[in-house]
């Protein structure tokens, strides 16, 4: 069995520990859709066991559609012919695994059509795909409406890998997200691949005075160095986010002290005595992790947006 429900957290306790501004709940299909999470998780086992990828790039999904006009699905829409969407925005390059949520959606709309919104699914397969990975399992309230709006150039709005620690405090504010979010929420990266033009800043001219972060591990900025020379040519040249990348766990925090995460802003979680003492916590205890990261998983997947339930994820109803 490839699941492995590590942890099963008492999802009460840690769903009344602040309030929902929307009416979203954890019984909102009981009713109207009763298989619909059961349907979902076997789409995501389904993609797991095709691509060993998928979890990273679905928990990535619904990142992006959350701080992008709240979690509205906005992420999932293709373009139509005066559009250009999410999707196409330079963020874009990991962005994969929508096939899982087609599948997903065909599956949820053939036992019970029309009362799932994407959203949902999307906030149901990120829950799945962090289990799937081996990490911590929770209660995902549901409830979301779908937008009807996508840019690419909301993607700007995105935090950047370069960000310091400021930046990346203002980016979540504005979502309603904490400094406390931010460490546990950025343990995503415990999953993936990253391009190289993503860390590529700290490698070569970094600033005036140095041209490698000082701030890396400088055997680790070596080796990085051999895949992304400057001028790296190599399409799609990269690293692993860390030596484990389909496992979810907290090995992330362990690369933060020794000055071998790949970003800016993962590095940054270590620049102010706030912040650094929960990269501490969560490099020790991966139960502290865990927790903390299901309860601002639940506050982040808890912005919402939309105004309809789509028939189709790629496009909004006509
Ligand atoms: C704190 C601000 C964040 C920044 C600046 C950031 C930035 C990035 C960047 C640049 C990449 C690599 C893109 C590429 O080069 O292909 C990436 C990948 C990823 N991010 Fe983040 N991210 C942030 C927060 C998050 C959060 C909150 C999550 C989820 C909880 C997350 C989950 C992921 C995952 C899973 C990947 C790997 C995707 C894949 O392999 O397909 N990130 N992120
Ligand atoms: C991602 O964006 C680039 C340009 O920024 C575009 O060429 C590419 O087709 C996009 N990828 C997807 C999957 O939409
Ligand atoms: C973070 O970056 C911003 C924009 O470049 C800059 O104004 C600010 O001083 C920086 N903050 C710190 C703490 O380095």
């Amino acid at each position: 069995m490839a699941i492995s429900a590590a942890v099963v957290f008492s999802s009460i306790l840690i769903f009344s520990a602040f309030s929902l501004g929307n009416a979203l709940s954890l019984n909102h299909y009981v009713k109207a859709c009763p298989e619909v999470e059961n349907i979902i998780k076997n789409a995501v086992t389904e993609g797991f066991h095709k691509d060993k990828t998928v979890p990273a790039a679905l928990l990535r999904l619904h990142f992006h559609d959350c701080f992008i006009r709240g979690c509205d699905a906005s992420v999932l829409l293709d373009k139509d012919e005066n559009n250009k969407v999410e999707k196409s925005g330079p963020p874009n390059l990991s962005l994969h695994a929508f096939f899982v949520i087609d599948n997903a959606k065909k599956a949820v709309e053939a036992a019970c059509p029309g009362v799932v919104s994407c959203a949902d699914i999307l906030a149901l397969a990120a829950r799945d795909a962090v289990v799937a990975a081996g990490g911590p399992n929770w209660d995902v309230p549901k409830g979301r409406k779908d937008g009807r709006t996508s840019l690419a150039s909301d993607t700007l709005q995105l935090p950047a890998p370069t960000f310091n620690l400021s930046q990346l405090q203002q980016s979540f504010a504005r979502r309603g997200l904490n400094l406390g979010d931010l460490v546990a929420l950025s343990g995503g990266h415990s999953l993936g691949f990253s391009h190289c033009s993503s860390f590529q800043n700290r490698l070569h001219n970094f600033d005036a005075a140095h041209n490698i972060d000082p701030s890396i591990n400088p055997s680790f900025a070596a080796n990085l160095n051999k895949v992304c020379p400057a001028h790296n040519k190599v399409k799609n040249a990269g690293s692993n986010m860390d030596p484990s990348p389909t496992l979810f766990d907290n090995t992330y925090y362990k690369l933060i002290l020794q000055g071998k995460s790949l970003f800016s802003s993962d590095q940054a979680l270590f620049t102010a005595p706030s912040t650094k003492h929960l990269v501490y916590k969560y490099a020790g205890s991966k139960e502290a992790f865990y927790k903390a990261f299901v309860k601002s998983m639940i506050k982040m997947s808890s912005i919402t947006g939309g105004q309809e339930i789509r028939k189709h994820c790629r496009k909004v109803n006509s």
